[in-house]
């Protein structure tokens, strides 16, 4: 067992910190997991860098945090370790080794899951000189920013979750979903503010502007609505970008962030990530944060 010399080192004034000292493949005492797993949760995102993992020891390393889950866009799961997903535009034997576009439009992984992941994984085993970056934005301190007037008319209120109308939001190329979709992924009750399980936080739970419909308003209030928290929530000011190297590795928290991607030259680059998730639970909004498991 390798007892690690961790340090942390703050990315940005909101969120993030990169961790040095840490070999991801190595057997981690519970002490360095605990120091890891109380960053991840103060900070939403911590980057590794200079790391090589075999996906079985990302897999094991993931595992430290949580259990690891199939994600739903199984035909891009490895087929040797089903947990890790291939997001990547390369072919090999004249078929693509995995999804090839990420998101470019904010998002929260899982979000029209009953139980999204509480965590994500991602590392970067080829990532191109140029674009194909990751934005974060911190969905806790957005809440904080809010005026209290406005947290009084979210708090405790409900949207539907529509990935339907969702998927052409984030893949604006393929084809327009047709009405069977919605038997496959019916419409999702999400609270507009997430307690965070753990810590108690309360974040706003949204996205990218979809005009999702909050449960009890008309269409008109809820698009006016949704469109002053996504202009708080995505205040570039607030977010934090990171650019990738080879060997980079991410890990955020779901019930804390939302995050996009950025475009690169997919005609002259390759991007190969590997990504895993962790088990999360059903979100929920409790007022003084007391159905919380609060960390110490
Ligand atoms: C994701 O949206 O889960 C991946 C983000 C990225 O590829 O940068």
């Amino acid at each position: 067992m390798v007892e690690a010399a961790l340090s942390l080192r703050p990315l940005s004034p909101v969120l993030g910190a990169e961790v040095e000292g840490v070999d991801l493949r190595a057997d981690l005492p519970k002490t360095t997991v605990r120091t890891i797993r109380e960053a991840w949760l103060r900070y939403g995102v911590l980057l590794f860098r200079r790391q090589d993992p075999e996906p079985s020891q990302l897999v094991a390393f993931t595992r430290r945090f949580g259990e690891p889950v199939v994600y739903t866009r199984s035909e891009n799961a490895r087929t040797d370790h089903p947990e890790v997903l291939m997001l990547s535009n390369a072919r090999a034997a004249g078929r693509p080794i995995g999804a090839a576009i990420s998101s470019r439009y904010w998002h929260t992984d899982g979000h029209f899951l009953e139980c999204p992941p509480a965590g994500t994984l991602l590392y970067g085993k080829q990532v191109p000189p140029e674009g194909g970056d990751t934005w974060f934005a911190h969905m806790a301190a957005a809440y904080q920013r809010l005026p209290g007037s406005l947290r009084g008319e979210i708090d405790g209120r409900a949207f539907l979750m529509d990935r339907v109308q969702t998927l052409p939001y984030h893949y604006p190329g393929r084809k327009i979903p047709g009405p069977g979709q919605k038997l496959l992924w019916p419409d999702m009750p999400q609270p507009l503010v997430r307690t965070h399980p753990e810590t108690g936080a309360q974040a706003l739970y949204i996205g990218g502007l979809v005009p999702w419909r909050i449960v009890g308003m008309d269409r008109e209030r809820s698009d006016a609505l949704m469109a002053r928290l996504h202009a708080v929530a995505f205040d570039q000011k607030f977010c934090w970008r990171h650019r990738w190297q080879p060997g980079d590795l991410l890990m955020w928290d779901n019930r804390t962030l939302a995050h996009r991607a950025t475009a690169y030259d997919m005609e002259r680059y390759t991007r190969t990530m590997y990504r895993t998730t962790i088990a999360g639970d059903r979100p929920f909004y409790s007022a003084d944060g007391s159905r919380a498991a609060l960390a110490s």
